[in-house]
């Protein structure tokens, strides 16, 4: 299964990306993911993400583009992967067309998880995440057990740097003007599905894993 998962800052890719991969076994693939762990490492690319990532803007394709090359180059992905938050533009877009291409791979499923930009503001800003083990939360609809622990290993909540309202205005702004040129790029291609993303996340991942099944048939 070779999927990408798209949506704005705060759909939920991150939370369904955990819940897919757990049922089908595939890798997840968040650059969003892999700039942070670059970034906690101080790595020169760790470095050169956080310049970008800090302001809300995003990272140039050349870069997202090398890197999403190397990690689909890797052997857990012989068996499909899952995409998310990449690609971000048509140029990523129809570079990842190429490398798949020159793998011999196709992707098969292009699900866009559909939220209003009136709700990822409150999504974001309240979104906690726990220092251990990397599960999401929210303040208000999924919190802790516990205020500020992670109810699987009792981990330390945190909020992440982006997650504050200047930053997330800014990544909305610049997420929304790639959003529609990208959907209109998969349209055209037939491969695009859409999911109603603003139904509780139980119901979003049922639509998500008929959409899949469906589309294996
Ligand atoms: P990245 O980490 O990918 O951030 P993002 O796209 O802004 O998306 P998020 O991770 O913030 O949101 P999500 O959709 O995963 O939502 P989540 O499931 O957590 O990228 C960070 C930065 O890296 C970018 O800004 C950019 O600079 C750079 N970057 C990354 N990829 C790049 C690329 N391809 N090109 C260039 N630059 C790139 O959910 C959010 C909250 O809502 C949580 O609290 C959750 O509990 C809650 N929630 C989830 N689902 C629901 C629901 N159904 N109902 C109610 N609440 C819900």
């Amino acid at each position: 299964m070779n999927i990408v998962l798209m949506g704005l800052p705060g759909a939920g890719k991150g939370t369904q990306a955990e819940k897919i991969v757990a049922k089908y076994g595939i890798p997840h693939i968040s650059t969003g993911d892999m700039f942070r762990a670059a970034m906690k490492e101080e790595t020169p690319l760790g470095l050169e993400a956080k310049s970008y990532i800090d302001k809300g803007e995003l990272v140039p394709d050349e870069v997202t583009i090398g890197i999403v090359r190397e990690r689909l180059s890797k052997s857990d992905c012989e068996r499909g992967f899952l995409l998310d938050g990449f690609p971000r533009t048509v140029a990523q877009a129809e570079a990842l067309e190429e490398i798949l291409e020159e793998m011999g791979r196709k992707l098969e499923h292009v699900i866009h998880i559909d939220v209003r930009q009136e709700e990822l503001m409150e999504r974001l800003t309240g979104r906690r995440i726990c220092s251990v083990c990397g599960t999401t939360y929210h303040l208000v609809f999924n919190p802790p057990k516990t205020p500020g622990i992670c109810d699987k290993d009792g981990g330390e909540l945190y909020q992440r740097a982006d997650d504050n309202e200047e930053t997330v205005a800014k990544r909305l702004e610049v997420n929304m003007k790639q959003m529609k040129p990208l959907l209109a790029f998969y349209d055209s291609k037939e491969v695009l599905r859409n999911v109603n993303g603003e139904q509780d996340m139980e119901k979003v991942f049922k639509d998500l894993r008929e959409l899949l099944q469906g589309l294996a048939r």
